[in-house]
């Protein structure tokens, strides 16, 4: 019996197997009106499909705390009670497929207001009709095509906590039974942890790793289901010299000691994103090692990155993590679980009316 296809319990939370679908941004929300940030038609059928598919649990995609912590002008987001309706209808949509709701929860800090992945050249400076100036805890921009950020005051990172805790709690109100607090790729709460993004001389600096946890202690009061947290494991700039050292896997492990005190109950471990001039050794699994690192810890791990095979990701929860997370194969494959399912020996699961034709040889 396979590993992968086994259910897992993690806190009060129980999903039907171990094949995760991973947060990615679609870029399709409205950016402007009454709709801003709901999710629509697009959204609803294209995280349908991925239950029906056969897929343990859903990660929504990046969907943002504040209105200036999108990504993009087209992204999620949750920062008012008015959107509730529309992310309740996902939740709902998403249980009546048998997988169990999650929703990633960001602001994008430095990297926000940026353009579609799709037209790289649209882009949305701060004095442009859906631009705005972005936030971060340093005024250091990105890279060339990037805003310098406005620096943010003592008040304004406050504020920000009760912007995760709100944003948690209409979630929460929608239906969703897992919690990931985006701390990956370079968005704020990263740029708060690496030292390459954070220099401030204040609380907020000198413990790098404050405002992630701040985050995380009090959305943790409001989540009853999984709170997890998605971080980068490392911004893969550990060895090149002094002046250029960044987050490493050490400062992971102790950054997840102490979330893991205040209430932390998973953590998804991708890397890299908060610097853009790195070469990333991407390759099959590539990021598996760290997941195993951090479940060191003794905290449930879900594995990302560049896996494809249904042997993989059995090798991956059986010897190094609790959870595989699947992204792009699931873009060009919605039920692409169905034919890991038949490798490693399982029945099919379709969706009753596929199943009797499907099922038929
Ligand atoms: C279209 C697209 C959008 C993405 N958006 C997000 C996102 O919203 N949040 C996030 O943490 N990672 C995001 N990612 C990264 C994926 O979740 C995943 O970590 C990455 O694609 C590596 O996994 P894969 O090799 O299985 O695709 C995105 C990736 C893609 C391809």
């Amino acid at each position: 019996m396979s590993q992968l296809f086994t259910p897992i319990t993690i806190n009060n939370v129980t999903a039907r197997n171990r094949a995760w679908m991973s947060p990615m941004c679609q870029y399709s929300a409205s950016p402007s009106g009454d709709d801003l940030g709901r999710p629509n038609d697009w959204h609803y059928v294209h995280y349908a499909s991925r239950g029906w598919g056969g897929v343990g649990a859903i990660i929504v995609e990046s969907t943002a705390v504040t209105a200036n912590g999108r990504i993009s002008p087209y992204d999620l987001a949750i920062h008012n009670d008015d959107q509730i309706p529309s992310f309740t209808r996902l939740a709902e949509l998403i249980v009546s497929t048998g997988a169990t709701p999650g929703i990633q929860l960001g602001h994008a800090g430095r990297k926000a207001s940026g353009p579609r992945p799709w037209e790289p050249e649209v882009l949305h400076p701060k004095d442009s009709e859906l631009g705005w100036e972005p936030v971060a805890p340093s005024p250091i921009r990105f890279s060339g095509s990037y805003e310098t950020p406005h620096e943010l005051t003592e008040d304004e990172i406050l504020d920000l906590i009760d912007s995760f805790v709100e944003a948690a709690r209409r979630a929460v109100e929608a239906g969703f039974e897992i919690i990931e607090l985006h701390g990956a790729h370079g968005y704020l709460i990263h740029e708060f942890l690496s030292p390459l993004s954070n220099k401030r001389t204040d609380r907020w600096g000198q413990d790098r790793m404050l405002f992630g946890l701040e985050v995380i202690k009090a959305v943790r009061a409001v989540v009853p289901g999984v709170l997890a947290i998605r971080i980068s494991a490392t911004d893969w700039c550990e060895f090149v010299d002094d002046s250029r050292q960044g987050w490493t896997v050490a400062d992971s492990v102790e950054f997840i000691r102490r979330a893991k005190e205040l209430g932390l109950d998973f953590v998804d471990v991708s890397t890299g994103g908060n610097i853009p001039d790195i070469q990333i050794p991407a390759g099959p699994g590539y990021q598996v090692r760290f997941a195993a690192q951090i479940a060191e810890t003794g905290i449930p791990t879900g594995s990302v990155g560049l896996i494809t095979e249904a042997t993989q990701a059995e090798q991956i929860v059986r010897d190094s993590a609790d959870v595989a997370i699947l992204g792009r194969v699931l873009l060009s494959d919605p039920y692409v679980t169905q034919a890991w399912r038949a490798r490693l020996r399982e029945e099919p699961e379709f969706a009753q009316p596929y199943h009797r034709q499907l099922m038929r040889s």
